[in-house]
C-alpha cells in the first residue's frame, strides 16, 4: 500500500518536474521571486558553516558517498541528464556552495522552509525531499562523491 502511494507520488512529481527539465542554469536571475525571501549568502541554513574541500578528492570518501547515494538517494536523483523526482546531480557542485549542499542534506526541513533556493526547487518539484537522518560525516562523503561525479561528467 505504502509502495503504491510512493509510486503514484513519483509519477505525479515526474510530470511536475518534467516541464523544468531543461532549466539547469540555477542562476538567481532566472527566478526573481527568490530575492524577496531573505538575504542569501549561498551557504544555506544549518550547522554547516565552512567546508574544506579536498584536492585531489579522497577516493575512500568517494566510495562511501557512492554507497550511501545508491542506498538512499538514487531513487530520486540521477547523476547526469534530466530530473527524475529530484534534480539531477550533474553540475551540482558548480551550481551550489558545498555548505549549501551539506545543509540541504542534513537540515532539509528547515532549508525547504527558509532557504530561497531550496524553496524555489520545492516550488518546481511540488514535493518535499524527505529527511533521511543523514549524519554530517555521511553528508560529507556524499559531497565528495558529488565532486567526483562532476569531474566525471566534465571529462565526458
Ligand atoms: C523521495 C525522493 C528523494 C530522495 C530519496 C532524495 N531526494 Fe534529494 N531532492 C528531492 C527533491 C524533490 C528535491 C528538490 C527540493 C524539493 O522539492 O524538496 C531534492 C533536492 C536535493 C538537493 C538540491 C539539488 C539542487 O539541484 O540544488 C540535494 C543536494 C539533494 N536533494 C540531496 C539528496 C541526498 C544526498 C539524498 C540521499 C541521502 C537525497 N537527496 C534523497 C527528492 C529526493
Amino acid at each position: 500500500m505504502k509502495k503504491t502511494l510512493f509510486v503514484l507520488a513519483v509519477i505525479a512529481i515526474v510530470i511536475a518536474c518534467g516541464q523544468q527539465a531543461s532549466d539547469t542554469s540555477g542562476q538567481n536571475a532566472s527566478n526573481p521571486a527568490q530575492e524577496e525571501v531573505m538575504p542569501n549568502d549561498g551557504k544555506g541554513i544549518g550547522e554547516i558553516k565552512n567546508v574544506t574541500l579536498n584536492d585531489p578528492l579522497h577516493e575512500d570518501m568517494v566510495e562511501k558517498g557512492k554507497a550511501i547515494y545508491e542506498m538512499k538517494c538514487a531513487a530520486c536523483h540521477k547523476l547526469s541528464g534530466a530530473r527524475v523526482v529530484g534534480p539531477s546531480w550533474a553540475g551540482l557542485t558548480t551550481k551550489r556552495e558545498p555548505e549549501w549542499i551539506m545543509n540541504m542534506i542534513t537540515n532539509v526541513d528547515v532549508m525547504l522552509e527558509k532557504d530561497p533556493e531550496a524553496r524555489a526547487l520545492l516550488e518546481e518539484c511540488l514535493t518535499r525531499m524527505p529527511n533521511q537522518n543523514v549524519s554530517i560525516g555521511d553528508a560529507r562523503d556524499i559531497l565528495e562523491f558529488m565532486y567526483h561525479n562532476d569531474q566525471e561528467n566534465a571529462a565526458e
